[in-house]
């Protein structure tokens, strides 16, 4: 079979990722007979320099028409100035919204081999822990009304958080089908105790709630959400929450997984899925070829299991990190003081050997 992609780079450690990413793909495609074709398009601040805009009209079209979009991250200190339509940032807050990606899928989970660089005592952590963060993704103070105006007290600025019922309905659907595929428990997370739009959303949440009985609701306020995550991460399986609320919760999860450089997500909705990992472009380590790939290996196994139903290719890319952190590889986000660190190339290569050997 034959499968397009359309890839986007971006910036920072984007492209190093990304092109580890492409590796193991064709790695998988040969070893399992498929055909991964790639369309390179720009889109963050590489199209700003070339087009003078973060997000091409070209780029949307190719995505558009793709099966699947994998991208790296966007952004740098280099376009900070500019005004918030021209950000890198706007690239990928335009695709979401282009493709309909309303629904976006954060799985933060130990890995054994990394027990020991998860912050949370041993006697927290246990056995680990498997949280799927379900962030809704194009709605909320994202995309509600904006602007800057001049008050008595100088200029003031807003950004309004919004929600209809339809818009909590869908994402609260995708949420109640992940947990009846997994532990059957979802924490929708909110801030009804002072929101308006808080108040509809788990109004809205508790009605989608009747079509799953068998799921187990519970719900949380995100400023205790943001407590219980490290007080007892084990109490999670399904979070849904918002927009802005599941930007920082998935944050903050990432880091009990040892590194911000492991989580995976997916983005789903109406139109073509899009994989990306979480971190963002690191400007600090960008173009020293040590940045961490295997959040960005992760989603492509997530674009092979989501959108393209390759079960055993997904799991063969999933079960080779898990070996390969088993064996002790480590790029320097985790790994500990004294061990050996490896290259963005050379924890690639380590990945191909062990899918290459399985
Ligand atoms: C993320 C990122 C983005 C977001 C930025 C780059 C716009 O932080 O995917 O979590 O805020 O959604
Ligand atoms: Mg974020």
């Amino acid at each position: 079979m034959e499968y397009n992609i359309a890839v986007v780079k971006g910036d920072g450690i984007g492209p190093e990722v990304v092109d580890s990413t492409i590796e193991i793909l064709d790695l998988i495609g040969e070893k399992f007979g498929h055909k991964f074709s790639y369309t390179e398009v720009l889109a963050g601040g590489c199209a700003y320099d070339v087009y003078g805009e973060p997000l091409p009209k070209s780029t949307i079209d190719v995505c558009r028409n793709s099966q699947a979009v994998l991208l790296g991250a966007v952004g740098g200190n280099k376009w900070d100035d500019l005004p918030g339509d021209k950000r890198p940032e706007r690239a990928i807050l335009g695709l979401r919204k282009e493709l309909g990606l309303f629904a976006n899928l954060r799985p933060g989970m130990l890995f054994k081999a990394l027990e020991e660089s998860c912050p949370l005592k041993a006697e927290i952590v246990g056995d680990g822990f498997d949280i799927l963060v379900v962030r809704e993704l194009t709605g909320g103070i994202y995309f509600g009304e904006r602007g800057i105006k001049d008050t008595e007290n100088g200029k003031t600025a807003y950004d309004i958080e919004s929600y209809s019922e339809m818009e909590v309905r869908r994402i609260a659907h995708i949420g109640f089908e992940m947990a009846m595929k997994r532990n059957k428990k979802l924490t929708s997370v909110d801030k009804s105790n002072v929101l308006e739009s808080s108040r509809l959303w788990r109004k809205t949440v508790i009605e989608v709630s009747k079509d799953y009985p068998e799921v187990e609701l519970n719900h949380m306020y995100v400023d205790n959400a943001s407590m219980q995550v490290i007080r007892n991460p084990k109490q999670f399986d399904v979070l849904l929450t918002t927009n802005l609320f599941g930007d920082i919760l998935s944050d903050e999860i990432s880091m009990l997984t040892g590194s911000i450089g492991m989580l995976p997500s997916a983005s789903l909705g109406t139109g073509t899925g899009l994989f990306e990992p979480i971190h963002g472009s690191a400007p600090d380590i960008a173009g020293k070829g040590i940045a961490n790939p295997i959040a960005t290996i992760l989603s492509a196994a997530m674009m092979l299991r989501f959108v393209f139903d390759l079960k055993a290719e997904a799991d063969c890319i999933e079960s080779a990190i898990d070996k390969v952190l088993n064996e002790g590889h480590r790029t320097g986000d985790i790994a500990k003081k004294g061990e050996k660190v490896l290259s963005t190339v050379e924890m690639t290569e380590v990945i191909k050997d062990v899918i290459k050997r399985g």
